[in-house]
């Protein structure tokens, strides 16, 4: 690879960070479009706003960009990839039409419905009144209700019975901050069970399935407290095996990207299927058109070859001729480092310390999510997320272990984080081989 490769990325969060932090290990030289205190180390910062199409265009031209990565959904669906490709540039991620997959939950069910893909039972409605009628006539049950567009996240409630659905409809009509998303009103039934992260690298022919990861949405401990866009991740996560995998590329992620090639919009970029995986097997919750935060950087510290090989590929559309990815042995963790009132308004402007030991511990790298530098070079915090503190290590445990000790040498007024990522894997890790312990005593009594 040639050291000269120059790289845009564009967003500003952690998953962002950790996209810079891999490319520029495949030797690129990376810019980073607004990027934060933390890309402003390893990469160029450029001030632009990751939805400023025309600006990030020009900044891909006058600097000889070779390739744009994508982060964040908000400029997939505003149309970026189109942009840049009538500027004749070449990109990474999918077209305004295909991000629909993303930015419109009823596109996303009809392309489901058209791979025979599955997913949750629904019922889809043009106004407050027509879903607050069906919800009437309809027994008490469990019942997410959904916005069709982009909400930043905060367009799906989960509820209990049916008096929470009402209430959820209702919101959806008059809190302005969903009146663009919820022209269109899904109503589906609530899938139980483990949630997990599935993405795929695809040239819209070919996929290249990534390990599986474990997002931790609500808030706090035990999965407690209001949903956040995420407090840590890791991976691989137990949940899903070998043989399942097979079964999601198979069963989910294969005939999704034959269906938006059969509804002639073909996929370019991370398919990333937010799953359920019920008692009837997986399902997906939800598609994503990007890669996952902080699931991304839980990715890209065990990412051994070269992802921006990859990612060039996809964008030439010849992802069939390069080898599989080779992923370290282990495990890593990402635990987010989130400010006081997160998930709700936060407090800015504090100047964080400790960052330079955390990062000095053998196996840990801080990616910054929402950090900008202060006049006298301080790294100040800048937002919820502020944070994903991610380690590596040869088991789950390690990582685990690692990545709280970089989180201990890490504080700012207020900072606070979840204490148990990845506990659901060693519970379940734990629990299964009680399990292959009894069987294998069971195995050995009949053998007597
Ligand atoms: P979404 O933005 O569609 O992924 O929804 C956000 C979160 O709501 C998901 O990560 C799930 O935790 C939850 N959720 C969404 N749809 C369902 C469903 N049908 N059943 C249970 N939980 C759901
Ligand atoms: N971590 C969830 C997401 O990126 O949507």
């Amino acid at each position: 690879m040639s050291p000269s490769r120059r790289v845009l990325i564009v967003g500003g969060g952690g998953r962002e960070h950790a996209l810079a932090w891999k490319l520029r290990r495949d030797g690129a030289e990376v810019l980073v479009a607004p990027g934060n205190a933390g890309t402003a180390q390893i990469a160029e910062n450029v001030p632009v706003a990751a939805t400023d199409m025309p600006a990030l265009v020009r900044v891909a031209r006058d600097r000889g960009v070779d390739l744009t990565v994508v982060g964040p959904e908000a400029p997939l669906v505003a149309g970026i990839v189109d942009a840049f490709t009538a500027a004749g540039l070449r990109i990474f991620g999918p077209t305004a039409r295909a991000a629909q997959l993303e930015g419109s939950k009823l596109f996303c069910k009809q392309i489901l419905h058209r791979g025979d893909v599955p997913t949750a039972m629904f019922r889809e409605f043009r106004s407050v009144a027509a879903a607050r009628e069906f919800l009437e006539a309809r027994e008490d049950m469990p019942i997410v209700v959904k916005a069709d567009g982009l909400a930043a996240g905060k367009g799906v409630f989960v509820c209990e019975d049916r008096e929470a659905a009402l209430a959820a409809v209702e919101s959806l009509g008059s809190d302005p901050q969903f009146a663009a998303a919820a022209k269109g009103i899904l109503i589906e039934e609530r899938l139980d069970g483990v949630e997990v992260s599935v993405m795929a690298i695809t040239d819209g022919r070919t996929i290249v399935t990534l390990p599986p990861l474990q997002d931790h949405k609500a808030a706090y401990d035990g999965d407690q407290g209001p949903n956040t866009g995420g407090m840590g991740a890791y991976c691989p996560t137990p949940f899903v095996d070998a043989e399942l995998l097979a079964d999601i590329e198979a069963r989910i992620l294969v005939p999704t990207v034959h269906a938006m090639r059969r509804a002639k919009v073909p996929f370019q970029g991370v398919l990333y299927a937010g799953l359920m995986l019920t008692a009837q097997g997986p399902k997906v919750l939800e598609f994503n058109a990007r890669f996952g935060d902080p699931e991304c950087e839980a990715l890209m510290v065990l990412f051994e070859s070269s992802l921006l090989d990859l990612l060039d590929a996809v964008a030439d559309r010849r992802l069939e001729s390069v080898e599989p990815p080779v992923w370290r042995a282990g495990a890593s963790v990402t635990v987010v480092m989130a400010s006081a009132g997160y998930p709700g308004p936060v407090e800015k402007g504090r100047a964080i310390r400790g960052l330079e030991a955390a990062a000095a511990l053998p196996g840990v790298e801080v990616f910054h999510a929402a950090t900008k530098l202060g006049a006298d070079g301080s790294v100040l915090a800048d937002g919820g997320r502020t944070l994903a503190v991610t380690a590596v290590g040869d088991s789950l445990a390690r990582a685990k272990l690692l990545a709280y000790s970089g989180v201990r040498e890490i504080r700012w007024p207020g900072a606070w984080c979840r204490k148990d990522i990845s506990d659901k894997a060693t519970a379940f890790e734990l629990a299964s081989s009680a399990r292959a312990a009894t069987v294998s005593t069971d195995g050995q009594g009949a053998a007597e």
